[in-house]
């Protein structure tokens, strides 16, 4: 899709390319400063494979800010992202014969990477009167002995739906009553708007925390696409397996990439994307322009003229 965007722009159109979800910004100026003070210091040598002490620490610190649960360090993975956090958690799961339950509209690589490790994805179909939410009747009929995961996504890429604390305690009901892995990418739970409230699974998952699995990054939050950093907050006997893995893969995620999301000081430095000026102009605009896409559901590309009150846009789209 990207290769398609770039080449509709070499051909003189104006394209929203929606293929890469990436800010149009560059990082908070504590990232760089952070940075170049580790460069200094020296920082060219192998970390431990699940990531440096301060790193993991800072993710735990920061999880527990926000998102009121209390992980362990040593349930961190630090990865080459999310996508490498997931690719990880698929290698060490999944089997063939296993099915993995995946809500749609999704993010592309979840069946993907569940195919690549001979594995099923079964999809739960949504609706937009439903908000493009499962519900939990859908999710219990999805349920299968074979089920070993479900790959649960909100704020949701494609859709931008987002579960309440109600019915994600509804969707987290079901799944107790399983023996499958939760596995929540909660990568864009910080980019909330409208006094919603983000509401992580972990904290409704009470005794069944040893089957659930976090998913986060740095590449939304913080507008680091480009510096791969992500984890997973896993129990530490999928974390040691994730361990493993990683080991034979990567080995770290980069030890500048690691520097870059490890916090020096205030809590100040921890100001989101979400709170930038350029994501509060766009929003209004592209809430109102994808609102006017007549399908967004089959369209491969779409003209969206009258909502960007540009007559050449082509807007890209996928899920
Ligand atoms: C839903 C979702 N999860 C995970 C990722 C992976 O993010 P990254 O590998 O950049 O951390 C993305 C990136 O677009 C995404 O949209």
């Amino acid at each position: 899709m990207n290769a398609r965007a770039a080449d509709l722009r070499s051909k003189g159109h104006d394209v929203f390319a929606f293929g890469v979800g990436e800010p149009d910004f560059e990082p908070p100026s504590f990232v760089f400063d952070g940075v170049r003070a580790a460069l200094d210091k020296g920082v060219s040598k192998y970390t431990a494979v699940t990531g440096i002490a301060p790193l993991k620490q800072a993710i735990c610190a920061r999880t527990a800010e926000v998102r009121g649960w209390s992980p362990k360090p040593s349930q961190v993975t630090v990865t080459v992202g999310a996508k490498h956090a997931l690719f990880n958690l698929a290698l060490a799961l999944y089997e063939p014969g296993d099915e993995v339950i995946i809500p749609a509209p999704y993010w592309v690589s979840y069946p993907e990477q569940v195919k690549l490790c001979g594995a099923t994805p079964v999809f739960v179909e949504t609706t937009e009167a439903a908000g493009f939410k499962m519900s939990p009747e859908a999710f219990q009929k999805a349920l299968s002995p074979r089920t070993k995961a479900i790959i649960l996504c909100t704020p949701s890429n494609p859709t931008g739906s987002a579960y309440t604390e109600d019915e994600l305690r509804a969707l987290v009901d079901v799944w107790k009553k399983s023996d499958a892995w939760l596995i929540v990418d909660e990568i864009y739970a910080d980019l909330v708007y409208d006094n919603f409230k983000h509401c992580s699974a972990a904290k409704l998952a009470g005794d069944a925390m040893d089957r659930l699995v976090v998913v986060d990054g740095v590449s939304k939050t913080y507008a680091m696409t480009g510096w791969r950093i992500g984890w997973s907050i896993a129990p530490e006997r999928l974390a040691k397996a994730l361990d493993t893995v990683q080991g034979q893969s990567t080995t770290n995620a980069t030890a500048i990439g690691q520097i870059s999301r490890t916090p020096s000081s205030t809590r100040e430095t921890w100001a989101t994307a979400a709170s930038s000026p350029s994501f509060h102009s766009h929003r209004p605009r592209l809430v109102a322009a994808t609102s006017c896409v007549p399908s967004a559901e089959n369209a491969s590309a779409v003209t969206t003229p009258s909502c960007l009150r540009c007559p050449t846009s082509v807007a890209v789209t996928g899920s």
